[in-house]
C-alpha cells in the first residue's frame, strides 16, 4: 500500500508469541522500556504491538471499542504517549470479522468508528486478523479498514493478518503494508522451515510498501536451539520479512539478544532496494542443502547457505546460482563472524555446516584481481 510507510519491512515487537492473552499495560509499558535499554530500539525496532485480548468482550453504549478494564485501565492512549514519549510506536489489533480469535469484538461493518478510536489513541499500527470472518471473502473484508484508516488522516501501517487465504500477495499490495502469507507459526523448527518455504513462492510480490509477512519471530522463546534461531533470523531478514520480534524482551538470554541484534543482518533486511531474497538453489536428501540470495543495493548481494539437513554438510553458493555473471570479482563478508573472509572470490565458494546452521554473506563487488595486477 502506498501510504508512505513501510519503505522498509516493519521492525519491532508483537505481545502474541510469549505472551498470547496474558497482556496488560504494565507488560507494554515493560517491554517498550527494555527495547530502549536493550539497545533494541536504536537498532530499529520501534513497532510495540499490542495483539489479541486488549478490549473489552462487549462494546459500550455507543458502539464503542473499550479496552479492557481488568489489563488496560489507563487506556490505549495513555499507553500511546507512553510509548511515544520513548520513541518508539503502539500497535494495535483487531479482526476482519464479527469477533477476534481470542473472541473479544470484530471491526466488520464497524470499521469507521474504530479506525476513528485508534487515531484518536495515536495508535501507529493495525494487525488486522480473519477470525470469525462471516464467509466472506478476504478481498471485499480487508479494502474498508484501509479506507477507514485511510480517512482518519493519521499514518497507520495496515497489516493484513488473514492466514495466506486467497493468495494475498496477488491483491493486498493495494490494500495493506503486509500481508501474511501462511498460517500461525509455532516455536519449532518444523513450523519454521516449512513457513519459509511456503513464503517463497511470493517473493516476487514484495517491495517497498508491501511485504509478504511470514509471522512473527520466535526466536528467544525456546523450542529451538542457537542454531535453528540463527537460521531462522538470518532467513527472516533476508525475505525481507517484518521483524517482529515474539519473545520477553525483559528476561532474554544473551544468545537470543546477540541474535536480534545482529546490526549487519538487520541491514540487509532493511536495505532500501527491498527485494525479497529467495530459495536459489537445494540438493542432498529432500534438498536439505540450500543456497537464499537476494540483490541489495550497490550491486551487493546477500547469500544464506543453509544446511537443514540432519547431519554436517558443505554447501556452496556458484554464481550462476546466485545470480552473479562469470568471473565477477567479489568481497564475501560473513555477518556471522563480522568478518571479510574471502577477497577477490570469481567463481563460488562454500561452507561447513553443522546441521540446521546457516552462515549469512554479503558480496560486494570488487576490480577484478588481473586489473590490480601490474
Ligand atoms: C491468529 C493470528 O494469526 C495470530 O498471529 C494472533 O494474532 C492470534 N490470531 C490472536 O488471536
Amino acid at each position: 500500500l502506498q501510504n508512505g510507510l513501510a519503505r522498509t519491512p516493519p521492525m519491532g515487537w508483537n505481545s502474541w508469541n510469549f505472551f498470547a492473552c496474558n497482556i496488560n499495560e504494565t507488560v507494554i509499558k515493560e517491554t517498550a522500556d527494555a527495547l530502549i535499554s536493550t539497545g533494541l530500539a536504536n537498532l530499529g525496532y520501534t513497532y510495540v504491538n499490542i495483539d489479541d485480548c486488549w478490549s473489552k468482550v462487549t462494546r459500550d453504549a455507543k458502539g464503542q471499542m473499550v479496552p479492557d478494564p481488568k489489563t488496560f485501565n489507563s487506556g490505549i492512549k495513555a499507553l500511546a504517549d507512553y510509548v511515544h514519549s520513548k520513541g518508539l510506536k503502539l500497535g494495535i489489533y483487531s479482526d476482519a470479522g464479527k469477533f477476534t480469535c481470542q473472541v473479544r469484538p470484530g471491526s466488520i461493518f464497524h470499521e469507521k468508528e474504530d479506525a476513528m478510536s485508534f487515531a484518536s489513541w495515536d495508535v501507529d499500527y493495525l494487525k488486522y486478523d480473519n477470525c470469525f470472518n462471516l464467509g466472506i471473502e478476504p478481498k471485499k473484508r480487508y479494502p474498508p479498514m484501509r479506507d477507514a484508516l485511510n480517512a482518519t488522516g493519521r499514518s497507520i501501517f495496515y497489516s493484513i493478518c488473514e492466514w495466506g487465504v486467497d493468495d494475498p500477495a496477488l491483491w493486498a499490495g493495494k490494500v495493506g503494508n503486509s500481508w501474511r502469507t501462511t498460517e500461525d507459526i509455532n516455536d519449532t523448527w518444523v513450523s519454521m522451515t516449512n513457513i519459509a518455504d511456503l513464503n517463497d513462492k511470493w517473493a516476487a510480490y514484495a517491495g517497498p510498501g508491501g511485504w509478504n509477512d511470514p509471522d512473527m519471530l520466535e526466536v528467544g522463546n525456546g523450542g529451538m536451539t542457537y542454531k535453528e534461531y540463527r537460521s531462522h533470523f538470518s532467513i527472516w531478514a533476508l525475505i525481507k520479512a517484518p521483524l517482529l520480534i515474539g519473545c520477553d524482551i525483559r528476561n532474554m538470554t544473551a544468545e537470543t539478544k546477540e541474535i536480534l541484534s545482529n546490526q549487519e543482518v538487520i541491514a540487509v533486511n532493511q536495505d532500501p532496494l527491498g527485494v525479497q531474497g529467495r530459495k536459489v538453489h537445494s540438493n542432498g536428501t529432500d534438498g536439505c542443502q540450500q543456497v537464499w540470495a537476494g540483490p541489495l543495493s550497490g550491486n551487493s548481494l546477500s547469500v544464506v547457505l543453509w544446511n537443514r539437513c540432519m547431519q554436517a554438510a558443505t554447501i556452496t553458493a556458484e554464481w550462476n546460482v546466485i545470480g552473479l555473471e562469470a568471473g565477477t570479482s567479489v568481497s564475501v563478508r560473513d555477518l556471522w563472524q563480522h568478518e571479510v573472509v574471502l577477497n577477490n572470490a570469481v567463481t563460488s565458494f562454500s561452507a561447513q555446516l553443522d546441521a540446521h546452521d546457516c552462515r549469512m554473506y554479503v558480496l560486494t563487488p570488487q576490480a577484478a584481481l588481473m586489473g590490480n595486477v601490474m
